[in-house]
C-alpha cells in the first residue's frame, strides 16, 4: 500500500474574476519509505495540493489516501499519520516553544513525551529557546518549531512545504541530517523546495508541477541522465541571437545552453559570435537538476535533450 496516493485530484478556486483551475487531475503515489519531491515554480498548485493531502481544502475531484485512509472520510486517521511543516509560519504567540509543543502533543493524544520533545529541541538547535516565547523567536528559529511541532506525534509520513524557505545554512545542514535521518529510520518525506540542490541531494524520486498539472514524475537519477549531460556557460556583452535566445538559460551577461558534444559547443559559439558579440569566461560544467526543471518547465518533457537540438 502506497503511503500517499493521489488519484485524479483536481481543484477550482472560485475568485473574484471567475473559477481558477488550481490542479488538473493530478495523479501519483509516493511509496511507504521514499524521499520524494514535489517540484514546481510558484503557483504551481504545490501548497494547494499538501493543503487537500492534510485535510485542509477539499478537492473539487478525485481523492487522497494516506496508508490507505481517505482524507476526507477517515480525516482523524488520515491525519494522525502526517507530520506536516506548512509553508506559512503560523503559532501562537502565548506560549513557550516547549508548551507548543506539549500541546501538540496532546492535540494528537500523546503523553509523556517528554524525552521525543527534548530530542526534538535538540536536533533542531532549540534547546535553548525551549523556555522563549514564540513571539521573541526570529522567522528561520520559528520554522524549527514548526518543524518539531509536525514531528512531535512521531508520524510515518513527513510532509515539509518549503522547511528551509528563510533558514540559514548551517540549520539547514543540521535539518536535512535529521529529516535525512527519520527518512533511513522507515519515515516517508514528501518535501517541496525551489533549492533544487536540495532535490538534488535528498530525493530519491521527484514529481513536477506546471500549472497544476504534473510534467515529470521519475527518480531524480532517470531525470538528471536525460538532461543532455553537459551546460556551457558563457558571458556576452549584449543580446543573444533570436536563435538561441528560446534555448538559453539568461542571467544578467551569464548564458548557460544545454550542450551535447564539442560540435554542439562550436554551433553554440558560432552562433554568438557571428551576431558580433563578444564571448568571453567560457566553460563547461555537467547538467544538475536546475538545468532539468528549466527545460521541463519550457515545455520540452525530453529534459533537457532538446534544448540544443
Ligand atoms: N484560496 C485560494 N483562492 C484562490 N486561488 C488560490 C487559493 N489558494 C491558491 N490559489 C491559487 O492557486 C495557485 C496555486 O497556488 P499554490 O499556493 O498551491 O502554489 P505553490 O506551487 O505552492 O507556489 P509557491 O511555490 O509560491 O509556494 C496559485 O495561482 C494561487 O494563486
Ligand atoms: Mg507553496
Amino acid at each position: 500500500m502506497p503511503a500517499v496516493s493521489f488519484q485524479s485530484v483536481s481543484k477550482t478556486f472560485s475568485t473574484p474574476r471567475g473559477p481558477f483551475q488550481a490542479l488538473n487531475d493530478v495523479s501519483f503515489d509516493i511509496e511507504e519509505g521514499e524521499f520524494f519531491g514535489l517540484l514546481g515554480p510558484n503557483g504551481a498548485g504545490k501548497t494547494t495540493l499538501i493543503s487537500i493531502l492534510a485535510g485542509l481544502a477539499r478537492a473539487s475531484s478525485g481523492r487522497v489516501l494516506v496508508q490507505g485512509a481517505d482524507v476526507q472520510a477517515d480525516y482523524a486517521e488520515a491525519r494522525r499519520r502526517l507530520g506536516i511543516v506548512p509553508q506559512e509560519l503560523v503559532f501562537d504567540p502565548f506560549f513557550s516553544v516547549r508548551e507548543s509543543l506539549k500541546i501538540q502533543s496532546g492535540y494528537f493524544g500523546v503523553k509523556n513525551n517528554d524525552a521525543w520533545i527534548d530530542e526534538l529541541l535538540e536536533s533542531l538547535g532549540l534547546a535553548d529557546k525551549a523556555k522563549s516565547n514564540m513571539r521573541q523567536l526570529s522567522g528561520g528559529m520559528k520554522r524549527r518549531v514548526l518543524v518539531a511541532q509536525a514531528l512531535v506525534h512521531r508520524p510515518p509520513i513527513i510532509v515539509l512545504d518549503e522547511p528551509t524557505a528563510g533558514v540559514d545554512v548551517e540549520l539547514r545542514q543540521t535539518l536535512w541530517q535529521f529529516i535525512a535521518r527519520l527518512n533511513k529510520q522507515g519515515h516517508t518525506v514528501l518535501l517541496t523546495t525551489h533549492y533544487l540542490d536540495e532535490a538534488e541531494a535528498l530525493c530519491g524520486r521527484l514529481a513536477m508541477l506546471k500549472q497544476g498539472q504534473v510534467v515529470a514524475l521519475e527518480r531524480t537519477s532517470e531525470l538528471l541522465s536525460r538532461a543532455s549531460g553537459n551546460v556551457l556557460r558563457f558571458k556576452v556583452d549584449g543580446e543573444l541571437p533570436a536563435a538561441l535566445q528560446a534555448q538559453a538559460r539568461v542571467t544578467g551577461r551569464i548564458v548557460q545552453l544545454a550542450v551535447h558534444d564539442a560540435a554542439d559547443i562550436e554551433r553554440s559559439l558560432a552562433l554568438v559570435r557571428e551576431s558580433g558579440l563578444v564571448v568571453e569566461d567560457i566553460e563547461v560544467r555537467k547538467a544538475d537538476l536546475e538545468d532539468v526543471f528549466i527545460s521541463v518547465m519550457a515545455g520540452s518533457r525530453q529534459a533537457g535533450q532538446e534544448v540544443a537540438a
